[in-house]
């Protein structure tokens, strides 16, 4: 049962407390309604890509009250900070690098050293982030594959008994996604069209790249289309999988009662949920590399995972990490 609140300070407060508990909250924005997750909590996070039924993690947009909380997680350049004068509170996504500190879960940036953030242009939706005190991840509120909603109704059509509660702000004014941009290279670089158009933010920054889709820029950072990383994501010591046993050199990512006999575990989910091994799933590979490493380990073993819900995005991940290094 999914709630339906109402646009007003009742709403947000229990749209809020339901968020900072980790359950999945749906919420207008001035461009579409977002699907939204305390974005510093991994299990949450992996709960987005379950309910959205994406087969890859794809990269998501970290939403913030102010560009001063956007800019306390991410790296903002003076093209960043004039953008942000001019465009926030508005439909414009900029791609910065992350802080070392960024508490943002690893996987809402789909393993990345960027990070999009925005800040939406709408007084129900920014309520709510003042009101939950963290940023919060949030991808369209639609089945992956079906078209981004602007109405509570849409929501519900895809989402109900999904998600724990869709805050009722209204039609959503701008109706297309904002527009992202990604200003972490040497050139600004437009990845997506939306809200914000590229003549207007060539007139704070100057120049801005475009024609290249979104696709070929993923596939260039080694993100294959519609979006995950492989390259500077893959661990240095060799990943074999499906394994069904393990020696004694190996360090072992296990899934559910694990193997005996590993140099090194990093357990996904003992009790085998999916969602809970999505949340570990980046964390696990770098804390196993990081220790096999350390322990002179020679490879990583990991245990099958079923290729169902959130195994499908997971086995995808493992299959990039293990593919042979060019
Ligand atoms: O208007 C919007 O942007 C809506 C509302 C809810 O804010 N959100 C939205 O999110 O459209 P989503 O997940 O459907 O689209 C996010 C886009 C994707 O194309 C994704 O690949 C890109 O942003 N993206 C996110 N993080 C990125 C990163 N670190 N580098 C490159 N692209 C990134
Ligand atoms: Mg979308």
């Amino acid at each position: 049962m999914t709630l339906r609140l109402p646009d007003d300070a009742a709403g947000i407060a229990k749209a809020a407390a339901l968020l900072r508990a980790g359950e999945l909250v749906a919420f207008g924005t001035e461009t579409v309604y977002g699907l939204g997750a305390d974005a510093t909590n991994d299990r949450a996070v992996a709960a987005i890509f379950a309910a959205k039924g994406r087969p890859h993690f794809n990269p998501l947009i970290c939403h913030y009250p102010s560009a001063e909380a956007a800019f306390a997680d991410v790296e903002a350049s003076d093209a960043a900070r004039a953008l942000a004068a001019a465009f926030w509170p508005g439909p414009l996504t900029m791609v910065l690098p992350r802080r070392a500190a960024c508490p943002v879960a690893l996987l809402a940036g789909a393993g990345l050293e960027t990070l999009a953030v925005r800040v939406p242009a709408h007084p129900m939706a920014l309520a709510l982030l003042r009101a939950v005190g963290r940023p919060v991840a949030a991808p369209s509120a639609n089945r992956s594959g079906q078209v981004s909603p602007t109405t509570v109704e849409h929501v519900l059509d895809g989402l109900e008994g999904r998600i724990a509660a869709v805050l009722d702000s209204g039609p959503c004014a701008v109706g297309v996604e904002s527009t992202v941009l990604d200003l972490s290279g040497p050139h600004p670089f437009l990845l997506r069209p939306g809200g914000a158009t590229r003549e207007a933010i060539e007139a704070v920054i100057g120049r801005v790249r475009t024609g290249i889709p979104i696709e070929a820029v993923h596939a260039s950072r080694g993100l294959r289309s519609p979006g995950l990383l492989v390259s500077h994501y893959a661990p240095s010591l060799p990943l074999r999988l499906e394994a069904t046993a393990v020696a004694a050199n190996e360090a072992l990512l296990a899934f559910g009662p694990p193997l005996q006999g590993a140099g090194a575990v990093y357990q996904l989910s003992a009790t085998g949920d999916l969602t809970e091994a999505a949340a570990r799933l980046f964390a696990g590979l770098r804390a196993l590399d990081a220790e096999g490493v350390a322990l002179g380990l020679t490879g990583i073993a990991a245990m099958a995972i079923p290729a169902t819900g959130l195994g499908l995005a997971i086995n995808d991940r493992l299959q990039r990490a293990a593919a042979p290094r060019s």
